[in-house]
């Protein structure tokens, strides 16, 4: 090799890890008659008359690049429907960007607000991209932790020890990936507090508002004085089972989603427009399959953290998003350790909780959204998996 040729990395990317998710997915790809509890997507395939109004896009000839910021038609129906749910009123104009799934949005944000060695205060465990897009805007990660003691929620106070004078924003992920923690009202508006105090942002990546069970969401912005402070993102991955049309949004004060969009614009140019025009499908008439599939994720919800609690593995109640977040601390075997024997062995895959952070070691994250027969499946291989451990056979 060329002398030179090992320096062609930069020490940015040297410095952020390959997702711990991926390494599953691949092998999960080689093995048959395997059960995965490990991707974090719908099972459901998008809802048929979201899916024809993107056929209709490309037969009616619509392949054609759209605004950077996105077609006015969805700004403006996200506006309204933002109004209509949270009461935050948003100018379709200037103050919302249509991104190539929420993940653009929450790159942009960092690149939009961060300075080189600024701080971003994050709950762990968090969603895996939350530190490498810190890091890769030039960020420095300071980690709140959250304990399954306190159901995971994030507490104001310890926010608040953590920041320094080089803090810049709080990144917000609830309901949380990996746990399905939910934070309150109340405890939001403390959080809100710090944040008026302390002069912050707060990027808030609401994608699993919709999935929450018992339970109603609080949008961070709609709290009082938030939304100047916040960057909202969102998607239709999730709640719309569109993970596949990579369509997501942002909204900010128009000075934020300018800066944003200039990022866009050179890395993006726009979202592409079939994927917006399915989407204005969804927002505006996509209600009812929302519903049927929340339904859905709850029944499985609750069979799952019932069984989970069952087999020993214990398990709060996650009141959001679509995941179940057990400990495993009683087998012996540390989350890594646990996934890869467990896979090899039962043919599940989970995903362990140090991919998520610190604090995610001695759990591992059991996405529900699989077939309930195959919840039941999965369960009795966990149950055979932690008898075995139980019994030092593993
Ligand atoms: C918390 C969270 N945020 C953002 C995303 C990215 O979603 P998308 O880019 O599909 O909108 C995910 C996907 O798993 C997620 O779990």
């Amino acid at each position: 090799m060329e002398k030179g040729v090992n320096n062609a990395i930069s020490k940015r990317v040297q410095g952020i890890p390959a997702s711990g998710i991926r390494k599953y997915f691949d092998l999960l790809a080689s093995m048959e008659g395997a059960i995965s509890l490990g991707v974090g997507e719908p099972d459901f395939t998008t809802p048929w008359h979201i899916s024809e109004a993107g056929i209709y896009a490309i037969e009616k000839g619509y392949t054609m690049y759209t605004s950077n910021y996105g077609l006015i038609e969805l700004r403006k129906a996200l506006a309204e429907h933002l109004q209509n749910r949270y009461c935050v009123a948003y100018n379709p104009n200037n103050e919302i960007l249509i991104t190539t799934g929420s993940s653009e949005a929450l790159d942009l944000a960092m690149r939009a607000i961060i300075n080189p060695g600024e701080e971003v205060i994050i709950p762990d465990p968090g969603y895996v991209a939350y530190m490498p897009c810190t890091v890769l805007a030039g960020g420095v990660v300071v980690p709140v932790p959250t304990f399954a003691e306190n159901d995971f929620k994030v507490k104001a106070e310890e926010i608040e020890k953590r920041i320094t004078p080089r803090t810049k924003a709080i990144l917000l992920g609830f309901p949380n990936n990996p746990t399905g923690a939910v934070i309150d009202r109340k405890e939001l508006e403390l959080i809100a507090d710090v944040v008026r105090r302390h002069n912050l942002m707060v990027i808030s990546d609401e994608i699993y508002d919709r999935l929450v069970y018992g339970v109603e969401h609080t949008c961070f912005a709609s709290l009082p004085g938030m939304q100047e402070r916040t960057i909202l993102i969102n998607g239709f991955s999730k709640a719309y089972a569109m993970t596949g049309w990579r369509i997501g949004y942002a909204l900010a004060r128009a000075e934020i989603i300018e800066a944003m969009m200039k990022v866009h614009q050179y890395v993006m140019m726009c979202t592409p427009i079939m994927s917006q025009m399915a989407a204005i499908e969804a927002i505006k008439n996509g209600e009812e399959a929302v519903q049927q599939m929340v339904a859905e994720y709850d029944q499985r919800r609750r069979v799952i953290v019932k069984g989970l609690n069952e087999i020993g593995l214990r398990c709060f109640e996650p009141k959001g998003a679509f995941y179940a977040f057990p400990s495993i601390k009683s087998t012996g075997l540390s989350s890594g350790e646990f996934a890869d024997k467990l896979l090899t062995e039962e043919k599940v895959v989970v995903i362990p909780g140090s991919a998520f952070g610190k604090c995610g070691e001695g759990y591992v994250r059991c996405c529900y959204a699989v077939s309930l027969p195959e919840i039941e499946e999965a369960l009795e291989r966990l149950k055979r998996f932690v008898i075995r451990c139980e019994q030092g056979r593993v």
